[in-house]
This record gives structure tokens, C-alpha cells and sequence, in this order.
């Protein structure tokens, strides 16, 4: 007989088994293939249970405002791992493009003979927080099955090049890519920042200079990954420093939310979000 979902319960964990699952959570970027390297596909009843995860994410205002696009074509796989500089996007057992997605909101109002409004900066808002829940939806359960994952920010390397591939029209935007498989290396355990610069009590509260010290020692680590300078504060300035690869990304994103009609700076057209 089928389960009713309506009736399920959920067996209750202990704090040290929950804390044991989160803490066997890695980034892994390189996975069990076939001997030629092709992709392992997942066994489809975990393949369903991964996305039924993801479709049960909340959402804001019951819209759903996300969609994922499934990569299986190895040529499209290719192209992803070039344009995104991941080559795993190609060897994983499942590579999404998860995307911010108010087309869809869009044309449930359209069907049902009503004028959507314009609000792209909502859309962006709402659609990048919903595409994350489910994908991070989507990376838990694909854990509890006893995969691993990789989150692809390099989505924002090649933006145009994935918008026209993936053909992604107006009101869908993509926030990552993110790679599923069995994993194929030995992947440490990497620190985050002291709870009491993240977790504010009633009232933000900025560490002191020392605590900002404390905390960079502290994920020195996490930059120790080869290709990376060792030191958290320099991997930060590669990224997010003046002239770092966020500064070289910018232009491209607010391109490509000009381009879906989600843009909400200066000379945004009037009219719908996602036309
Ligand atoms: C939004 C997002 C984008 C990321 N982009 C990349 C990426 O493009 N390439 C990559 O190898 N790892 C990427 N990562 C993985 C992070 O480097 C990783 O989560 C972080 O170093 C912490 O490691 P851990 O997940 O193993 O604890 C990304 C993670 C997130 C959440």
C-alpha cells in the first residue's frame, strides 16, 4: 500500500546524531565514475527522492519561485564544466543548474486572465531564497542517502554563455550549479567562523578587532585547499578584494538581470517582472 503523506510522522533524532550527520557534511568535487570517466548515474529511486526533497522545501507566498535545470546531455555536461571552470559539473552523477524562477508565477497569473505586477526586485529576493532552499533541500537528502555535493558559484563565470545554452528566458535567472555523486576523495572537515560573530542575540553586535583576528586564524584552513594562499584573509581579497573575481563578476550579473528582466536599478523599463 502507499504511505499517505499527509500521515507521516518523522523518527526523532538525538542532538548528537543530528550534529554527527551535519558534521560528515563535506564539499566534494571529485566522484566515483565509470572506468572511461563518464557519470555514474544515481539509482532512480534516489534520483526521485533528491528532487521530491527539493520540491518540499518552503517557499514565500506558496509561488515556488525556482526551477532546476536537470544537466544529462554529456555535451551540455561539457560545456557547463567549461563555462562554470568546474570540471566536475561532467564526471558527477547528477549536475543541476538551479535557478531564481518567476516566468512560472508569471504565467499561472496569465492563464488565469490577471496582470502580473513589477516587482524585479522582489523576484530577485524571493527567487534566489527559494532556489536555495530547495537546493539545499536537495544536497541533504542526497547526504542522507550517503552522497556528496559541490555548490557551483562559477555559474557567474560564464552567465551568458549558460543563459543561452540552457536557453533561459526572461524572469529565470541561475544562482549556482550543484554537483551529486559518491565521493572519490578523502575531503577534510573545514572550520566555520566563531558562533558569536554569526549568531547575534536581539541586537547585531560586530567582534571586536581581535575576535575578526581570532576568526581569521581560526578558518586558516579552509584556505589551505591547493590552488589557495593558505591564509583566509587572502583567499577573502581573491574573491571579494579590490580587483578580486567578485569585482570581475559583477558586470556580467547585473547584465544578465537586465537581459531576464530583473533588474531593479537605474533605468529599469516599467512594465511586468519577466518580460
Ligand atoms: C553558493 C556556493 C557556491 C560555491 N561555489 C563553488 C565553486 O564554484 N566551486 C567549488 O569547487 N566549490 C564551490 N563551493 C563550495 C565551497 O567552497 C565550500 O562549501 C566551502 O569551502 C566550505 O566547505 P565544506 O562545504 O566542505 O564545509 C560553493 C559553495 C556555495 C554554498
Amino acid at each position: 500500500m502507499t504511505p499517505d503523506p499527509s500521515q507521516a510522522t518523522r523518527p526523532v533524532q538525538t542532538p548528537e546524531q543530528v550534529r554527527a550527520f551535519f558534521d560528515a557534511h563535506r564539499t566534494v568535487r571529485q566522484y566515483v565514475t565509470a572506468p572511461d570517466g563518464a557519470p555514474i548515474p544515481l539509482p532512480e529511486a534516489h534520483l526521485d527522492t533528491i528532487l521530491h526533497a527539493a520540491q518540499r522545501a518552503p517557499t514565500d507566498a506558496t509561488a515556488q519561485l525556482y526551477s532546476f535545470v536537470r544537466l544529462v546531455d554529456p555535451a551540455v555536461r561539457a560545456q557547463v564544466a567549461a563555462l562554470t571552470n568546474n570540471a566536475h559539473v561532467a564526471t558527477a552523477s547528477e549536475a543541476f543548474v538551479v535557478c531564481a524562477d518567476v516566468r512560472r508565477t508569471r504565467r499561472v497569473l496569465e492563464v488565469a486572465g490577471h496582470a502580473p505586477g513589477h516587482w524585479p526586485a522582489i523576484a530577485v529576493h524571493f527567487g534566489i531564497g527559494d532556489a536555495v532552499m530547495a537546493g539545499t533541500n536537495l544536497l541533504t537528502a542526497a547526504e542522507m542517502l550517503g552522497y556528496q555535493g559541490c555548490w557551483i558559484g562559477g555559474v557567474l563565470n560564464g552567465l551568458e554563455g549558460i543563459l543561452d545554452l540552457l536557453r533561459l528566458p526572461a524572469g529565470v535567472l541561475p544562482f549556482a550549479a550543484l554537483t551529486i555523486g559518491t565521493s572519490a576523495e578523502d575531503a577534510p572537515y573545514r572550520p566555520r567562523v566563531p558562533r558569536p560573530l554569526v549568531i547575534h542575540t536581539d541586537a547585531y553586535t560586530d567582534g571586536t578587532d581581535d575576535d575578526i583576528r581570532a576568526a581569521t586564524e581560526h578558518m586558516r584552513p579552509i584556505a589551505a585547499r591547493p590552488g589557495k594562499p593558505g591564509d583566509w584573509a587572502l583567499l577573502l581579497k581573491m574573491y571579494f578584494g579590490a580587483g578580486g573575481g567578485m569585482e570581475a563578476r559583477e558586470p556580467h550579473l547585473v547584465a544578465a538581470l537586465k537581459r531576464q528582466g530583473l533588474w531593479a536599478g537605474e533605468g529599469t523599463p516599467a512594465g511586468p517582472s519577466g518580460q
